[in-house]
């Protein structure tokens, strides 16, 4: 089994905590769609594929298994760092990369190293794709442009 298989199934292991099953499917789709858009834009962006698809696996599991956003991008980071020490055959310097992604993912005003900047946009990408009829958030309208730009997207109305 690949390290990120590996990864999913202890994601959904975790994800059997959360006693709403409608909220547990919303957690899935969004992870395994921010994983989805990770790899695309890493395959294009020549980053770390992998690490990048395994951050996004893991970048909102405390906010999941707490209920809470409150803090979530580090306290994900935690428990992903946890995770990954138990699953074990990954390097410390793999770790240390995915979690300061994780720890980093909800600064969508900040620009970071290419590793974050991957998890941040696949994570816009989601919000933004998965139902593009919906209003796309304050915060993630200048990384939705510049995405629609990199891609070669038609801009939508942002209803701005
Ligand atoms: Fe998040
Ligand atoms: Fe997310």
């Amino acid at each position: 089994m690949s390290r990120l298989s590996e990864i999913r199934e202890l994601v959904y292991r975790e994800l059997r905590s959360m006693p709403e099953e409608m909220e547990r499917v919303r957690a899935v789709v969004h992870l395994n769609g921010v994983c989805l858009a990770a790899a695309l834009i890493s395959a294009k962006r020549g980053v770390h594929q992998e690490l990048a698809q395994i951050a996004a696996m893991l970048h909102d599991i405390a906010a999941y298994t707490s209920g809470s956003y409150e803090d979530h991008a580090n306290r994900s980071a935690a428990r992903a760092k946890t995770l990954l020490y138990e699953m074990g055959g990954m390097r410390d310097d793999e770790i240390a990369q995915i979690c300061t992604a994780i720890a980093k993912h909800d600064d969508k005003h900040v620009v970071d190293g290419p590793l974050e900047e991957v998890l941040k946009d696949a994570d816009v990408i989601h919000h933004t794709l998965h139902d593009p009829s919906k209003k796309v958030k304050d915060k993630e309208k200048a990384r939705y442009d510049s995405l629609c730009q990199e891609f070669g997207l038609g801009m939508r109305a942002t209803n701005a």
